[in-house]
């Protein structure tokens, strides 16, 4: 049997007939539970489709009703998923008006099941009577919840009458006319698209002869998701634009230097044209440097730094010092806090470091063009404790990357505006420290200590070492509360992790991106894993051996003890909401029709592009990023949030998952520090100083913000397109003496 008939087959057999088109968008209201309240666009509720599943009654017990709430798992990172990337939810399980259980046959209980659309595995919740409900963890891309009457409370198989059921919301995407439209829209692609303006725009054919830049180049399809070939005519109605230069004229980019600096020591750092060769490309990328990635930059805590930068790039760009509470004036973003830096000009930064941990630098001008090829470097701030982090045998620090590779070289980027406004620009050759595939050999039970940073412009990684115990100890401004064992690091765009990692076992270790992509054409959802690199372990120990120190989960008492006076803050009212969403003006054919279709299907993470050739077509002409102030209705840069030096605000962000688009944002904010309080009202137990947050589909955080450095500062989605499509904003916080 094919697939889906075997599906409709099971689906008919629970008794779940399959979704209608159109009926998909409904959030499906539950009685009783407040987390399955109706929470279309209502700032502060989790989405009810994504968070609560009404549960149906069967013909066995017509006056049963129930839900099944999916409560956010708390986790050190922005989302709950297994090593294979596979959302993890606590189901909690509720009903009303069941019947006796003997009155259905020789049943005495009711159990709660959660399972997969081929109702295997099977996840037994619990009971559930009209007093108790019943709850575990579930983590399968889409399933079932039910409820049936058995013999006994302890069966471990289903076997009784099935009296209530539900689906999630990710059961709700369907095969359907998606591909019929695709296929419309390929073969009737020239005319629709010229139609439309787009498709057949002045800015030339893939592949016309000419420099690099000059004319597009199509990104290849997914590997794993075919699409109608037709529709690679579709191009952005922009012009493309590499950077260009002969290659022959350029320097091969080396890999990047060490550079130990000491307080008042001065950097001179040069953003250029370089030449890589990726996967047997010749490039033309930019490094700060010559280095790809630019200078890894070690300093003291409580140092400062003069940096003299010159910008040898083809366009205007500046220097941003993310996550570091350095001087406002020194903060590197253009028309807020300095002039864009013109081609052949420079600037000098002063970078005072007060946190230690893990930094990194880029430009905050066109992201999507100048981080992506190539301008990134790290800051390693140390702490004058040594015991500041566990004991380790050695550090590395890795930049997570992906870059967009066709067969003739890179997909240009949109000139005028930034293509690929919607999903934002996924690669297909995943990058560490601007490599394709990292190595590293190690004894046998060394421990190192890895210092991430994912620089892409919108990919979140699910990242993992195959064999190998791993911890997470810090995130971007500061340790944990206490060290957790981990199965694998999600880091979203700008983020950064510290892991200790054990590798006990002889041979290789893998590091590797393992997700859940969905194929929207077909529904489904499927496995990807990407090598990242390898790590040899050697048979000969490793001298000192730190395996006891690193079996032991550390608490970081001076951060519980730091964030201790802010506790006071967790329980006040909210004090300023932002709500994330989506305008979106005319998309190119066929996009259009295709992301106003009511059967899309939004995971609360995205964690591929599996639709390349319709995904770079969007550009930020079309597409508007919003982050909106619900108390006063101002969107983006007219917000204008102000405060003082000294305030303590809590913030709530609330994802819409109704927009016509919704996917996650890392939102960061510039300058100041802050607090990840809670998830869906899930309060979070094992806190950390943030100034990235990933805010997945249908999520509300609340965070605390610290307001320590005056200025004028952004808070904005560090998705390269979603920032250029203008999700940001610029509060201003005052120095204490001055008026509010
Ligand atoms: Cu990584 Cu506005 O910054
Ligand atoms: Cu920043
Ligand atoms: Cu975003």
């Amino acid at each position: 049997m094919s697939r889906p008939a075997r599906r409709a087959l099971v689906l008919l057999l629970c008794g779940l007939a399959p979704a209608q088109p159109g009926a998909v968008r409904a959030p499906r209201v539950g009685a009783g539970s407040p987390a399955c309240a109706d929470a279309r666009a209502v700032p502060g509720e989790p989405a009810a489709d994504l968070h609560c599943i009404t549960l149906l009654p069967t013909d066995a017990a017509p006056a049963a009703t129930g839900t099944a709430e999916l409560r956010w798992v708390p986790t050190p990172f922005g989302t709950a998923v297994t090593r294979d990337g596979e959302h993890v939810h606590r189901v909690r399980v509720t009903a009303r008006g069941l019947p006796e259980p003997s009155a259905l046959g020789p049943y005495t209980t009711y159990i709660a099941w959660a399972t997969t659309p081929v109702l295997d595995p099977v996840v037994k919740l619990g009971v559930v009577d009209d007093e108790a409900g019943a709850e575990g963890l579930v983590a399968f891309n889409k399933f079932l919840v039910l409820v049936t009457a058995e013999a006994s409370p302890d069966v471990e198989q289903r076997a009784g009458r099935l009296v209530l059921r539900g689906q999630s919301a990710s059961m709700l995407m369907q095969p359907h006319d998606l591909p019929f439209l695709l296929a419309a829209a390929a073969a009737g692609g020239d005319s629709a698209a010229a139609a439309h303006g787009h498709g057949g725009h002045a800015h030339g054919e893939a592949k016309a002869a000419g420099a690099p830049g000059e004319a597009w180049i199509a990104p290849p399809m997914h590997p794993k998701v075919s699409m109608p070939e037709a529709l690679m005519r579709f191009r952005p109605a922009v012009a493309p634009f590499l950077p260009s230069a002969d290659p022959a004229t350029l320097a091969d980019a080396i890999p990047r230097r060490l550079v130990r600096l000491r307080d008042g020591d001065t950097l001179r750092l040069e953003a250029g044209l370089v030449r890589r060769r990726i996967r047997g490309r010749t490039l033309v990328m930019y490094g700060f440097n010559g280095q790809y990635p630019g200078p890894l930059i070690h300093v003291d805590q409580g140092t400062s730094i003069v940096v003299e930068f010159t910008n040898r790039l083809d366009m205007p760009t500046a220097v941003h010092w993310h996550g570091i509470r350095l001087d406002n004036r020194y903060d590197g973003v253009p028309h807020v806090t300095q002039d864009p830096v013109p081609p052949g000009g420079s600037f000098t930064y002063v970078v005072r470091f007060p946190d230690a941990g893990i930094y990194w630098y880029h430009p905050h001008h066109r992201e999507d063009v100048q981080q992506d090829l190539g301008l990134y470097g790290n800051l390693l701030v140390r702490s004058p404790r040594p015991d500041y982090y566990g004991p380790a045998n050695r550090e590395e620090v890795l930049m997570l990357d992906d870059l967009l590779l066709a067969d003739d070289g890179l997909v240009p980027y949109g000139r005028e505006h930034a293509t690929h406004a919607l999903m934002g620009r996924f690669g297909n050759v995943l990058l560490v420290n601007g490599e394709p595939r990292y190595e590293l050999s190690v004894k046998r039970g060394e421990v190192v200590r890895f210092f991430l940073t994912n620089v892409a412009n919108t990919r979140t990684f699910n990242v993992s070492f195959t064999g190998a115990r791993m911890k997470v100890v810090a995130s971007d401004v500061s340790r944990f509360e206490h060290e957790e064992w981990v199965e694998s690091v999600v880091i979203a765009p700008a983020e950064r992790y510290v892991v200790d990692v054990r590798f006990e076992t002889p041979g290789t270790s893998a590091l590797e991106n393992r997700i859940q992509s969905i194929n929207h054409l077909f529904g489904y959802f499927f496995p990807e894993v990407d090598t990242l690199g390898i790590v040899r372990v050697a048979e000969e120990p490793a001298v000192p051996d730190h395996g006891a120190a690193f079996s032991r989960l550390r608490a970081y008492r001076e951060v519980s003890a730091e964030i201790e006076p802010y506790r006071r803050y967790f329980d006040a009212p909210v004090e300023k909401d932002l709500v994330l969403t989506v305008e979106l003006g005319e998309l190119p054919f066929p996009m259009g029709p295709l992301v106003r279709m009511d059967s899309l299907y939004f995971n609360p993470v995205e964690w591929s592009g599996t639709m390349p050739e319709m995904n770079w077509i969007a550009t930020t002409r079309e597409v508007k990023w919003v982050l909106r102030d619900p108390a006063t209705g101002r969107e983006n840069m007219d917000i204008a949030w102000r405060f003082r030096v000294g305030d303590v605000v809590k913030l709530r962000l609330t994802n819409n998952r109704y927009a016509a688009h919704a996917m996650q944002h890392p939102i960061h904010i510039h300058g100041q520090r802050f607090l990840i309080l809670s998830v869906n009202g899930v309060p979070n137990e094992n806190l950390v100083w943030k100034d990235t947050v990933l805010l997945p589909v249908g999520a509300t955080a609340e965070l605390l913000l610290e307001l320590t450095n005056p200025g004028r500062w952004m808070l904005h989605c560090h998705v390269a397109e979603h920032l250029e499509a203008g999700m940001m904003t610029v509060f201003e916080v005052v120095p204490d003496d001055a008026g509010r």
